[in-house]
């Protein structure tokens, strides 16, 4: 069965409560949740992963080589700010999807940039939780 890693980044653990007008009021167990049920309709294996920290997810990324087929990651602020999860997803050559909840185009300028997107397979930007889903249907090959 296919092994696919998903890597929320930080402050995502507040979903529920933070900025709601952005980001909804699902939470972050929501999320998870939904995902793993539909994972096992996919047919594929997932393992949740939430940090505040960069290094750990850095940790994290090193790690999957060889255990998972694929990442979906929500890099949040890290998206705009990190050359160390870049490097670290071009480093393990698994396939990666960036995921955000909101359309990042449609907001400040600062976050119009991803330093993660040149070294992702694909980017999905303001679907809410069904962005994370779409990624994962991607990678189950259904
Ligand atoms: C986010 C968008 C980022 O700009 C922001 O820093 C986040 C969440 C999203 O899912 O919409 O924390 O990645």
């Amino acid at each position: 069965m296919k092994k696919i890693l998903i890597i929320n980044g930080p402050n995502l653990n507040l979903l529920g409560t933070r900025e709601p007008e952005i980001y909804g009021k699902f939470t972050l167990a929501d999320i998870e949740n939904t995902l793993k049920d539909f994972a096992k309709k996919m047919n594929v294996e997932i393992e949740c992963f939430q940090s505040n920290h960069e290094g750990e997810i850095v940790d994290k990324i090193g790690g999957a080589k060889n255990n998972f087929e694929g990442i979906i990651i929500n890099p949040a602020a890290y998206t705009h700010t990190s050359v160390a999860i870049r490097d670290a997803i071009a480093s393990v050559e698994i396939p990666v999807i960036e995921v955000h909840i909101s359309n990042i185009y449609s907001r400040e300028q600062f976050r119009h940039n991803s330093f993660i997107a040149p070294v992702a397979v694909g980017q999905i930007s303001g679907l809410g939780i069904k962005g994370y889903l779409l990624a994962l249907e991607y990678f189950s090959g259904k």
